[in-house]
């Protein structure tokens, strides 16, 4: 067993989240890899406390994310900070050799991406991933397979996003993901965009065009002294764009969104074909709705449940229910099984690379566009 030693720079929500999934690698089976948390940053020694409490293999808490950097134990860094640090960090990272999984977007725009992507192609030797979990949800890996297979027939249309109803509550005091210096001039499309992006371009999707739609629905909110500040990120955002797949054209609805009713934190994915269609909507986790059409018969949706019949085995038995941190794991063991083998177990399987951050980049500035001229904007990769 092969155990990759990690610095997490950045304890917040997510960092823990890495370090919960690291603690429970046991529940994985047949892989020859693990990773082990070493060295853990944060500016705020008050978010070091966790990972005090409960990880005695961590040797180094450090504020300056430098030191991980320099410690020679580290061999690969989860960093999971805000958004406008994320291009001086991650070079930084990947600079010093550490291989790097780094959270989403990969930047505060296109331009902080391209300087990671040069970085990057200057230090070939360093594996580098950004964090997307949703997809390794096993009802998602059937739906993907069945791509894979080309079992959909032409593709009729694509519909996929991310809607939250975190900002709903109007009084909810803002916090750097809803201000422009932190989360970037995207807002939410830099914030969620990745998510739904990731399928559709392992698909090979790849947007030619996109009209986008874009609300600002909250414009204050009460910062930590109790006044009102502006917050001037995108709450919601739909992007219209065309797709080609062996020279058949069809549309593909992306939407982010901040403030949608009576969702909590639903990612979907729906494709429709003329041979099958499928849907999957984090609502109901376990389950992939499935259609066949069979020429001059009834049309009737399919519901499979599914449980943990998981790309990366695991204990549990595979009737029991898939949650979100079993998709974390997931995702992490497809980061140290690329890393350890060299490639991903199945295109679907991998986690999503850097030449897709930068696209979803590219995707993203074209949206801003659109927004702002109401014209549709071709996309160029
Ligand atoms: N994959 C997902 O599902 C998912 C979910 C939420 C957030 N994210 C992404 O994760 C990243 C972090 O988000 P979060 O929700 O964990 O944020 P968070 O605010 O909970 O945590 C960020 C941490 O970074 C620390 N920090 C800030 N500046 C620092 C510096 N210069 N040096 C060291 N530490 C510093 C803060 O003190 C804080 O503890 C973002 O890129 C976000 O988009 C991903």
């Amino acid at each position: 067993m092969r155990t990759v030693k990690f610095g997490i720079i950045g304890c917040g929500l997510m960092g823990r989240e890495f370090a919960s999934a690291a603690a429970r690698w046991c529940h994985l089976e047949d892989i020859e890899v693990k990773p082990e948390i070493v060295a853990v940053c944060d500016m705020n020694e008050k978010m070091q406390e966790w990972f005090k409490k409960n990880f005695s293999s961590v040797k180094m808490f450090t504020k300056d994310y430098k030191d991980i950097l320099k410690n020679k134990d580290v061999e690969a860094v989860y960093c999971a900070l805000p958004h406008n640090l994320h291009e001086k960090v991650y070079c930084d990272i990947i600079r010093a050799g550490k291989h790097l999984m780094g959270e989403k977007p990969f930047g505060i725009d296109l331009k902080a991406a391209l300087n990671i992507q040069k970085c990057a192609k200057e230090n070939p030797e360093v594996f580098i991933r950004c964090s997307s979990e949703y997809p390794f949800i096993p009802a998602m890996q059937k739906l993907c397979g069945m791509i894979d297979a080309g079992a959909l027939g032409k593709i009729i249309e694509v519909n996929a996003g991310f809607l939250h109803s975190s900002d709903m509550d109007q009084t909810k005091p803002i916090n750097w993901k809803r201000m422009v210096e932190f989360n970037g001039e995207y807002g939410v499309v830099g914030d969620l965009g990745m998510h739904p992006c990731h399928v559709t371009f392992k698909a090979g999707w790849y947007p030619k065009n996109v009209r986008a739609i874009l609300s600002k629905l909250v414009k204050e909110r009460p910062d930590a002294k109790g006044k009102m500040a502006p917050c001037l990120t995108w709450d919601n955002a739909t992007l219209f764009c065309e797709c080609e797949e062996d020279t058949n054209i069809f549309p593909l609805t992306l939407k982010m969104q901040r403030v949608a009713p009576g969702e909590k934190d639903t990612w979907y994915y729906e494709v429709l074909g003329t041979k099958v269609s499928v849907k999957y909507s984090s609502k109901n986790t376990n389950s992939i709705q499935i259609m066949e059409y069979k020429q001059g018969e009834e049309q009737g949706w399919q519901t499979i449940d599914m449980g943990q019949e998981t790309t990366f085995h695991v204990i549990s038995g595979k009737i029991f229910e898939f949650s979100f941190s079993d998709s974390l794991l997931q995702m992490w063991a497809a980061f140290l099984y690329e890393l350890a083998n060299g490639k991903p177990k199945n295109n679907f399987a991998g986690c999503v690379t850097l030449d897709e951050v930068v696209s979803s980049h590219k995707l993203f500035t074209a949206a801003m566009e659109s927004h702002k001229t109401k014209q549709t904007i071709k996309v160029d990769y």
